[in-house]
């Protein structure tokens, strides 16, 4: 943590107590720990924002306290006037209109569409993230879902979407937040500043599912990020053992390729998030479980008690030897 984040942070425990103090360690979905230039700019108008308030809000109680001593003759009715005039009128009219000008002046650093060096399409869906990025080769899109990662310094701009319901795109570390609207589409400006993982969360209710809606942000080193790029952009790899083949065949047998796409096999379903490289993925079910093979048998046994509202159906009804060996394919897809 830096010196002025660390400051801040002294703040925010002076002001809110111990609850603070809890969630200055390492807070990954802080907007108050800003990891990239748009989130600074916002983080820094709240500051101001909240100092303002708190001086205005200390002369008041000040005032407040100093008419109901004891023993205080009245203010003549020429001191009043002149109270109302300038403390209630003229006062707060200045600070509003500095602050005013100040935040619109924040404006063009937000919007700021000036030398984009990557393009990421983010898709809203009921209730995950669909993600393209471009083709390491230039050629079309690279769809991967649920997860984000971004080249450190570099400028991202998010070109956002839904096919339904209204969501919002937020990752409150870098930046944001925008809404996610059907038959439009939408821009946002990110660019992180230091490595990190973060959280974003859709800041829309958007229906059940809507507190389950979460991704994972990963700011990496540019020769990292593509790096991993051009892994995900690689077809799934082969079942290394008997388990994970007979795994493969179930997944296959019992209709996932309908929704779900595994590259390089027959599944190339579209309706789904993409499983490729599923459990490359820091979560499973859009920041739901961690990614183990575990957590995939107990997704799909219970997938609406786990997410209510989601459209894939629970598979409890398969025999347990076949879902183990789903699970254990499904966690082999790195
Ligand atoms: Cu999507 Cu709330």
């Amino acid at each position: 943590m830096d010196r002025h984040s660390q400051l801040h942070c002294r703040f925010a425990v002076a002001v809110l107590g111990l609850a603070a103090s809890k969630a200055c360690a390492d807070p990954p979905q802080s907007a108050l720990h800003p990891a990239g230039r748009e989130a600074e700019v916002v983080a820094d108008l709240f500051w101001w924002m909240a100092g303002a308030g708190f001086v205005i809000w200390a002369l008041v109680v000040a005032l407040a306290i100093y008419v109901s001593l004891p023993g205080r003759r009245s203010f003549s009715p020429r001191k009043t006037r002149w109270l109302i005039l300038y403390g209630g009128a003229v006062l707060p009219t200045l600070l509003l209109a500095i602050l005013l000008i100040y935040s619109l002046s924040l404006l063009p650093r937000l919007r700021d569409d000036a030398d984009v060096d990557l393009r990421i399409a983010v898709s809203g869906e009921r209730w995950w993230w669909r993600v393209r990025y471009p083709q390491p080769d230039g050629e079309g899109w690279l769809e991967l879902a649920n997860e984000i990662r971004l080249p450190v310094g570099q400028r991202v701009e998010f070109v956002l979407s839904s096919p339904d319901v209204i969501h919002s795109f937020w990752i409150p570390a870098l930046g944001g937040k925008v809404d996610m609207i059907p038959g439009r589409t939408t821009y946002l400006f990110l660019e992180a500043q230091r490595p990190g993982v973060f959280r974003g969360a859709c800041a829309e209710y958007c229906g059940s599912s809507h507190a389950f809606m979460n991704f994972d942000v990963v700011a990496m080193p540019p020769a990292e990020f593509e790096q991993w790029l051009a892994a995900q952009a690689q077809p799934a790899a082969e079942p290394d053992s008997e388990l994970t083949r007979r795994g493969r065949s179930a997944f296959l047998a019992n209709g996932c390729g309908a929704c779900h796409r595994v590259r390089g096999t027959q599944a190339d379903g579209a309706l789904g998030p993409d499983l490729t490289h599923v459990a490359s993925r820091l979560s499973l079910g859009a920041g739901l479980l961690p990614t183990e093979t575990e957590t995939f048998r107990h997704w799909l046994q219970e997938t609406e008690a786990l997410k209510p509202g989601v459209r894939m159906p629970a598979f409890g009804v398969l025999p347990e030897e076949q879902l183990s060996a789903i699970a254990a394919y499904l966690s082999s897809l790195e």
